[in-house]
């Protein structure tokens, strides 16, 4: 099966930091894939590169066959790439509709000046970017709590919500970075519940995750970073045991220590 989404040799460097080096990863259509790694792994980056926000160093991204290294976020989204953000970034004064109304506007086609003249054209597109987003919600379970302010939400259902607004986009691939962060055990079950619902309605799913548990419960295909290089790959049973990856998250003197 060919890759959705193949990243070859992709180096991002900083001055003398090398935050991703020389990194190769297919991402397989249909699965749940993991990137993991101590802080400062160069996770964030990784999806920085792929969601066109950094243009790598050198490297090269291809995305369903076609080559998207150079291109801008807001044309990678257009692709059919989309992504949350490790950091929570709402709009905390507009409506939970509104907030996911901003992830399919990427979609609607009238323009500014259309928006502006509320042409028919930009009330239709109005009207389908409402009722893309109430359906979105629908799926993440919220479209009760539509007409409500995001800023009221706890916090599980606001990291819910940015999910539901990079869903609205219809991507093929979602990039959750570190979605279940924060969230107590109920909450995370939770994501992990609408994680497999998302795979289930055929979209590719790569996340970066920290909570060991969480990842080898919902993973397919787990890759290892360290000081911004691969260091594993495999299914999680295997990735999560291996002695270079398990050295990477405790330490050196900690493992001398143990054996
Ligand atoms: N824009 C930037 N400028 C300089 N250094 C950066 C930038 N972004 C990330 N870094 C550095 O790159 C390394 C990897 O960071 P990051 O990708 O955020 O790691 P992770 O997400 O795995 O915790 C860190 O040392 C970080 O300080
Ligand atoms: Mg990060």
């Amino acid at each position: 099966m060919a890759a959705l989404l193949k990243a070859s040799n992709i180096t991002m460097q900083f001055g003398g930091l090398k935050a991703v080096d020389n990194v190769d990863m297919e991402i397989q259509p249909g699965e749940i894939h993991a990137l993991i790694g101590p802080n400062g792994a160069g996770k964030t980056t990784f999806f920085n590169v792929v969601s066109g926000i950094y243009s790598p160093t050198s490297g090269s991204v291809i995305f369903d066959g076609e080559e998207i290294t150079k291109l801008k976020a807001y044309q990678v989204t257009a692709k059919g790439i989309t992504r949350t953000f490790q950091n929570i970034l709402l709009f905390e004064n507009m409506s939970i509709v509104e907030n996911v109304m901003v992830g399919g506007h990427t979609r609607t086609d009238s323009g500014l000046v259309g928006s502006l003249l509320r042409t028919g054209k930009s009330r239709r597109a109005e009207r389908e970017c409402y009722e893309n987003a109430m359906k979105t919600l629908a799926f993440v379970g919220m479209e009760e709590l539509a007409d409500q302010s995001a800023s009221g939400l706890p916090y599980g259902k606001k990291r819910i919500l940015e999910i539901a607004r990079a869903l609205a986009s219809h991507p093929k691939i979602i990039m959750l970075d570190e979605p279940a962060a924060g969230m107590n055990s109920t909450e995370s079950e939770e994501l992990s519940r609408i994680i497999f619902k998302i795979r289930d309605a055929g979209i590719t799913v790569l996340l970066v995750e920290h909570d060991m548990k969480f990842v080898a419960g919902i993973s397919d295909m787990v890759t290892v970073l360290d000081h911004g290089q691969k260091i594993c790959e495999g299914v999680p049973q295997m990735a999560l045991n291996g002695p270079r990856v398990i050295e990477a998250y405790l330490g050196k003197e900690e493992e001398e220590e143990e054996a």
